[in-house]
């Protein structure tokens, strides 16, 4: 888009309407650039989120659970080609995106740099994670940009599974022997504010935290549609009834019902803790990009085999021997 004001204003129109902006769409490069941004790192999330889990599959407690695990670590793969898939319409490769992932130029959420020390961190995340991923992706089915939306609206469907089995796990172990209440119990403790951190920094300054510095512009652009408080909040008031049900104790001594507010008072995320896993100094960081990397590089054969595999199907599709 060269800027042009009808262009500009062709473009507002569709957002303001509430419209979809499309490939072909012009775009103000500043929103292209934000969308490369958001998405890249969305698919990076799903990439990166399959090793704390994948970390399990050898040892899940049953053949039941084994499967479980195995479905849900292979769709967050699945997630991740959606949204490299999206990303690749605004004009960028995914091995760009992957070289900026393996040489740490974009970021993926700070939530898969926290290690699973136990069977009942699988249930946490599922539960948890993919619960915080829930509500923060159910809005981005609404999405201004098509390509997005329509990604979100199949991942989040599978999202749902993702939960209810991790909700369903912890409630295997709750209502076991008191160590596997315990363990449940430890990994609640372990994830519940790492996972209110994946909704981001706060909206506004204090507490000596910096706050969001998309929101603002993402939300004029119809991108986001809440904020990252927003968010948090509703989180939070869709998992501590949850909590209840398991009969597990929620790891915040000032969490409580507000009537007048009509939602949970909490204490928020540690930020300066979010910020130093978003800046590298997580327990897992270092340990996850190496892993990806390697990964990378052993499946190169399977990403020359492809090649070739098309390249002759080209030729004999081009009726050349
Ligand atoms: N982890 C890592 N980086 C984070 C972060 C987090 N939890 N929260 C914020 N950031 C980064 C942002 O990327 C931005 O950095 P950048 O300018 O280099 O991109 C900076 O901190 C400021 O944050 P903002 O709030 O201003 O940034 P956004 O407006 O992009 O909001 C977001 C952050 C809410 C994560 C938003 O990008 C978003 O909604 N992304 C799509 C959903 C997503 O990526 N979820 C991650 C988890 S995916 C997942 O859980 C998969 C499931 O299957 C398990």
């Amino acid at each position: 888009m060269d800027g042009s004001d009808e262009q500009e204003a062709a473009f507002y129109a569709i957002i303001d309407a509430d419209g979809r902006i499309e490939p072909r769409d012009d775009m103000p490069e500043a929103y292209r650039r934000s969308l490369v941004r958001q998405i890249a790192q969305h698919a990076h999330s799903e990439i990166i989120g399959m090793q704390p889990e994948g970390n399990w599959i050898s040892r899940a407690p049953s053949l039941r659970r084994k499967a479980i695990l195995l479905a849900k670590v292979q769709d967050e793969a699945g997630h991740g080609l959606y949204l490299y898939a999206a990303a690749e319409t605004l004009g960028v490769s995914r091995d760009e995106l992957l070289d900026k992932l393996h040489t740490r130029r974009q970021k993926y959420s700070s939530i898969f740099n926290y290690p699973t020390l136990t069977w009942a961190d699988v249930g946490a995340i599922g539960w948890l994670v993919d619960g915080a991923a829930i509500t923060n992706q159910i809005p981005l089915t609404r999405c201004s940009y098509g390509p997005y939306a329509r990604a979100m609206v199949r991942i989040c469907k599978e999202e749902s599974f993702h939960q209810r089995q991790g909700f369903e796990a912890l409630l295997a172990l709750t209502r076991g022997t008191p160590e596997q209440k315990a363990m449940a119990q430890d990994a609640l403790n372990r994830w519940w504010y790492p996972s209110l951190a994946m909704f981001g920094p706060p909206d506004t300054e204090g507490g000596g935290a910096k706050r969001s510095t998309h929101t603002e512009q993402s939300m004029r652009w119809g991108i986001k549609r809440f904020s990252n408080d927003e968010l948090r909040q509703r989180f939070v008031d869709m998992t501590v009834p949850q909590a209840d049900v398991l009969g597990l104790r929620m790891p915040d001594p000032d969490l409580r019902w507000n009537d007048e507010r009509g939602h949970y008072d909490f204490t928020p995320p540690d930020w300066d803790e979010l910020f130093a896993v978003i800046n590298g100094d997580g327990p897992c960081n270092a340990q996850r990009i190496e892993h990806r990397v390697s990964a990378h590089h052993e499946g190169q054969w399977v990403r020359d085999a492809a090649s070739a595999y098309a390249a002759k199907r080209q030729r004999h599709l081009e009726g050349v021997a």
